[in-house]
């Protein structure tokens, strides 16, 4: 069934858990995901990102998702995922998808603040709910990556003004997080988390979810992250498949078989981890 962000992240919060949120790129990667949300009784966020509608359009995508979040059995929330600017988020209500994310992180913060809730304000009128990210979450493989910089860190206090300025649903946050592959293996800033986690009431997301360590997903889970966004590791594991079956003597139908198959396994993998099996 399709519900809303608010809906998912707020039984998440007050159980503790995570949900994740997966962007997935084809009929196939969106399937699997769904199937695992069903076979395991977890909500499930799809979502798509910007940057990818060069080879997910959201115009396609998004009827995709939706139909799919209709007929499953479990919550399913259909979301925008990085919208880069106040029009692509429009455009998405537009479409369907029942949640958006409006990234200012670049932007000076009041100027973050004005763009997301100008978002926020066209959302609510039609019942749809908008993630905002404050701080930066740079890319793996970058200078960025290893560096404890907290000059980069979501601020709490900031949070709270940001959260009481615009209405935002969700937050992201910045706590040592990275998009992409990592190159080691991050060590998250979770104390900051703490101090966030304490001052507002908003669920909080964290971005970059590939290449965690358990150790990091479990803190995160139990200190108020509620959402978890999952890209490069579905991507890697559909390359994966493919590769291993096209070693034999593959079909097209097979290579669709097992970007499926994967994505199956990688989304039940980290649903597992997210604590959020079960809860449908
Ligand atoms: P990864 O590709 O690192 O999993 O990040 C996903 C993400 O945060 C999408 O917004």
């Amino acid at each position: 069934m399709l519900a809303s962000l608010s809906s998912i992240l707020g039984a998440a919060r007050k159980g503790r858990y995570a949900v994740g949120a997966f962007n997935c790129l084809s009929l196939e990667q969106a399937r699997g995901a769904v199937a695992a949300a069903e076979k395991l009784r977890s909500p499930i966020i799809l979502q798509v990102a910007e940057v990818q509608f060069p080879c997910a359009p959201m115009e396609l995508m998004a009827p995709v998702f939706l139909r799919l979040a209709h007929d499953a059995s479990v919550p399913v929330c259909v979301h925008l995922d990085h919208g880069q600017s106040v029009d692509t988020c429009f455009r998405a209500i537009k479409l369907g998808f029942n949640s958006v994310m409006f990234d200012g992180a670049a932007l000076p913060f009041e100027e973050n603040v004005r763009c997301t809730a100008q978002v926020v304000t066209a959302a609510k009128d039609r019942g749809v709910d908008v993630e905002a990210e404050l701080g930066r979450v740079g890319d793996a493989g970058t200078v960025d990556e290893g560096r404890q910089n907290v000059d980069i860190f979501t601020d709490p206090a900031q949070a709270e003004e940001f959260i009481d300025a615009t209405g935002a649903d969700a937050l992201a946050i910045a706590i040592g997080n990275l998009h992409g592959k990592y190159i080691a293996t991050p060590k998250l800033n979770i104390e900051r988390l703490r101090e966030i986690a304490a001052r507002i009431d908003t669920p909080l997301v964290l971005h970059g979810g590939s290449g965690t360590s358990v150790e990091d997903f479990k803190a995160c889970v139990h200190n108020g992250i509620c959402k978890i966004n999952v890209a490069t590791a579905l991507q890697l594991a559909a390359a994966d498949a493919v590769q291993k079956y096209c070693a034999g003597s593959p079909s097209y139908i097979g290579i669709k078989e097992s970007v499926e198959a994967a994505t199956v396994e990688a989304v039940s993998w980290h649903m597992d981890l997210f604590e959020s099996v079960g809860k449908a």
